[in-house]
C-alpha cells in the first residue's frame, strides 16, 4: 500500500528536499501551505490533521529562527519561536497519533538543529525551542513505543534561505571555510537522513536526535 506524510514547512529548503524525496520514493506526501495549516494557530493545525486520513510519517520541519540578543529578544518573538518550533510540533502529533499505522511502521521525524547542542550569540530563543525539540522527541519516543518511532534530525549549516537570511555571503564563505567538510550541506542531504529514519530500515533507532553537520561540533 502506497504509504502516506506529512511534511511540514514543505515549500522551499530542507522541507521542499524532504518532501521531493519521499515523492520520488513514491509517497503520498501532505505539504500544507502555510494558507491550508497556519502554524501560528492552534485551531488550524487541528482543522487540517483532523481532515487527514491515515499516516505512516510525520516529518516536523517548519521553523523560524530570529536571531535577537538577550537585549533585544522581546516576548512576542520568542513566543512565535516557542509556537512554530515546539507547540506546533506536538500539536501535529497530538492529534494524528491515533491514525499513524498500527503496525509497527509508523515513524516521526523532528528536524532541530546544532544550536541545541551548541550555541552562538543571538540564539537563545532559537536554541531553548530546538533543545525543547530533542526533549521531546525522548519523551514521546517513550510514550508512542513500540509502535512509533520518534527521532530528530540536528542539521548544522545548509545551504538555504534562512541560512543566507541570516548570514551575509561573507560570513557563509568564513563558515563554509571552517568546516572540517569545507562546505555548507545541501537540503538532500539533510532529507536523505530524515527518508532513512522515517523508513521501514530503521528498525531500532527511536528517541535520539542525529546530528549532521559536517563535523562542525567536533571542535
Ligand atoms: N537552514 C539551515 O541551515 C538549518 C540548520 C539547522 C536547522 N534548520 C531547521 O530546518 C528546518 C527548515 O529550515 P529551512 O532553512 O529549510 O527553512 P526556510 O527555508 O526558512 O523554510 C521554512 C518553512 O517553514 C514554513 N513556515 C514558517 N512559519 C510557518 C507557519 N506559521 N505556518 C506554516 N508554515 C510555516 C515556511 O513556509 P512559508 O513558505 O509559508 O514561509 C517554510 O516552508 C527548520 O526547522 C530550521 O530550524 C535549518
Amino acid at each position: 500500500m502506497e504509504k502516506v506524510a506529512l511534511i511540514t514547512g514543505g515549500s522551499r529548503g530542507i522541507g521542499l528536499a524532504i518532501t521531493n524525496t519521499f515523492r520520488d520514493k513514491g509517497y503520498t506526501v501532505f505539504a500544507p501551505t502555510r494558507a491550508e495549516m497556519n502554524l501560528s494557530d492552534d485551531d488550524s493545525i487541528a482543522d487540517y490533521c483532523k481532515a487527514l486520513g491515515t499516516i505512516d510519517v510525520i516529518v516536523n520541519n517548519a521553523g523560524i529562527n530570529t536571531i535577537a540578543t538577550l537585549e533585544n529578544l522581546q516576548s512576542a518573538v520568542f513566543q512565535e519561536m516557542i509556537q512554530i518550533n515546539l507547540i506546533a510540533p506536538v500539536k501535529i502529533i497530538q492529534c494524528l497519533k491515533n491514525k499513524m499505522s498500527k503496525t509497527g511502521v509508523g515513524r516521526i521525524v523532528n528536524i532541530s538543529s546544532i544550536w541545541s547542542f551548541v550555541s552562538k550569540e543571538g540564539r537563545s530563543g532559537y536554541a531553548a525551542t530546538k533543545s525543547s525539540v530533542n526533549s521531546i522527541t525522548r519523551t514521546l519516543a517513550l510514550e508512542l513505543a513500540p509502535n512509533i518511532l520518534v527521532n530528530a534530525v540536528a542539521p548544522g549549516f545548509v545551504n538555504t534561505e534562512l541560512t543566507k537570511q541570516n548570514n551575509s555571503a561573507t560570513e557563509i564563505a568564513k563558515i563554509a571555510s571552517e568546516l572540517p567538510l569545507k562546505r555548507l550541506a545541501e537540503p538532500e542531504e539533510i532529507a536523505n537522513l530524515v527518508y532513512f529514519l522515517a523508513s521501514e530500515q530503521n528498525t531500532f533507532i527511536t528517541g535520539q536526535t542525529i546530528l549532521i553537520d559536517g563535523g562542525y561540533t567536533c571542535k
